[in-house]
């Protein structure tokens, strides 16, 4: 074993070098000194110093000024937002912040979208939509005008719209006893979001609305999130009164590239030495400073050619300018591990913490033992009714083992051409899915009306 904890050793420390090269000698100290943006890596600047479109007007750097067509003032306002907050007043809304207290004592934030005149919605038609992996609440806000946010359309129609956030993320850093710097408070996978954070969240609203169900939207991890905990928690079940994922991560095929088959087929331990045992990508937004806007939307489309062989030929590159640079938020590595063995042993199932003797022994033998065998997910036991929006030309989905493994009634809606991040941000996005969406809505309405 020790032969191969230094192997191990080794690749970690190969992968690892320019990052650790870069935080080690203080680069981000040094530039620093040359660029007060450098100074506070969690601040999104604000600072005008940085201009994003001086593609679009080669004649003026500066930024907004008043004569700048008033789409241009909103898209930038957006980029340069600090939070949600920021966002949703951009396009004239408001937004009440809530927090929710998880039954393991992590206090997430939630977000309530409120109409321009700010009056608390009294509708009995609730709408809760949540994030995918490695994102926030923000990311269903992120279109680059207000029709092309699906929570603005849909309070525009009366409905009251919350939008949820994991814990860990930007948003829930917090926790009754663990500081978010204690290894413990990262040690969370797919299991504690379905356990606690959805269920724990939906109690929450239903109880601030005192309503008896909702319809819950659910982006990538955010549906596969949803089916675990419908899955778990039968009264759940009872609480939604339909699901709709929008391309739904639950059993994925492959990933694109060897680097990352290799990940994903290896032991957990190597994923921990590479990014350590708490956050994954806690430094997204240094990055993007240090790349500057133009480089990071380069990079973030090309990693996902890399990753996912995703083109994103269907997204405007201004819906890009304004989506990317508020895409990413941070999770535990133990979440982007879970997902690992998803793809890998080719079954939606819980955390495998390394077999039932707490072998190394059990990844050396290869995937399932006669002894080691983790639980599946029991989604047939799901009874919400469910939608299913996807692409078709979406890796990430396996539209046919997902519905074989739901026995509810489920319909689906496949899009042609349209890859992962489609069903948000596809230029014709609110005429293929936000309007089948709204039907859908209506045709609830109808039901118990
Ligand atoms: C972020 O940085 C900007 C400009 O550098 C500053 O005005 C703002 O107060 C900072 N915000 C926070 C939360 O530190
Ligand atoms: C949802 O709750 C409403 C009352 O708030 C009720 O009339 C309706 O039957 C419920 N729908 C489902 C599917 O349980
Ligand atoms: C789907 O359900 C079948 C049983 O109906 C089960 O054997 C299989 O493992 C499930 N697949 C996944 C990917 O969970």
């Amino acid at each position: 074993m020790s032969v191969l904890s230094s192997l191990l050793n080794i690749f970690a420390l190969i992968i690892q070098l320019p990052l650790l090269l870069f935080h080690k000698l203080g680069i981000e100290q040094y530039l620093s000194t040359f660029h007060p943006i450098f100074n506070k890596p969690d601040n999104i600047s604000t600072s005008s110093s940085f201009s994003f479109y001086s593609n679009s007007n080669p004649s003026s750097t500066s930024v907004i000024n008043d004569e700048t067509d008033p789409l241009e003032k909103l898209q930038q306002k957006i980029i340069t937002a600090i939070d949600i907050v920021d966002i949703v007043h951009a396009h004239g809304y408001k937004v009440h912040e809530h927090i929710v207290q998880t039954k393991d004592g992590y206090l997430l934030s939630i977000h309530r979208i409120l109409p321009p005149s700010g009056d608390i919605p009294q509708s009995s038609k609730i709408v809760y939509m949540h994030h995918g992996l490695l994102t926030n609440s923000e990311l269903f806000l992120l279109g680059e005008n207000t029709n092309r946010c699906l929570p603005f359309l849909l309070v525009n129609l009366g409905y009251d719209v919350w939008l949820g956030n994991n814990r860990g993320n930007k948003y829930s850093r917090k926790h009754l006893i663990l500081s978010s710097t204690d290894e413990k408070f990262w040690d969370y996978s797919l299991d504690e979001f379905a356990m606690f954070d959805i269920p724990n969240t939906i109690d929450y609203i239903l109880q601030i609305t005192k309503q008896q169900n909702l319809t819950y939207i659910g982006f990538s991890q955010g549906s596969a999130q949803c089916l675990a905990a419908l899955s778990l928690n039968h009264d759940l079940n009872e609480k939604i009164n339909l699901f709709i994922g929008l391309s739904p991560a639950m059993i994925p095929h492959g990933l694109n590239n060897p680097i990352c088959s290799f990940l994903v087929s290896s032991a957990p331990a190597l994923m921990y030495r590479i990014f350590g045992k708490r956050a994954i990508l806690p430094s997204v937004v240094f990055w993007q400073k240090l790349m500057g806007p133009k480089f990071y939307q380069e990079v973030v489309d090309k990693s996902l050619v890399f990753l996912f062989n995703w083109k994103s030929g269907n997204i405007h590159p201004s819906q890009k300018k304004v989506g990317y640079p508020h895409m990413f938020s941070p999770s535990s590595v133990k979440s982007v591990v879970h997902w690992f063995q998803i793809i890998d042993s080719k079954r939606f199932q819980m955390f495998d913490e390394g077999g039932a003797s707490g072998s190394k022994l059990v990844y050396l033998s290869g995937a399932s033992t006669k002894t080691n065998r983790v639980a599946s997910f029991p989604t047939q036991t799901i009874t919400t009714p469910c939608y299913l929006i996807y692409g078709e030309s979406d890796m990430l989905i396996d539209i046919e083992k997902t519905v074989q493994n739901l026995s509810c009634d489920v319909e689906t809606l496949g899009l042609k051409g349209y890859e992962h991040m489609d069903t948000l941000w596809s230029t014709n996005v609110e005429e293929a899915v936000f309007n089948k969406i709204i039907n859908k809505l209506k045709q609830i309405d109808t039901k118990t009306a």
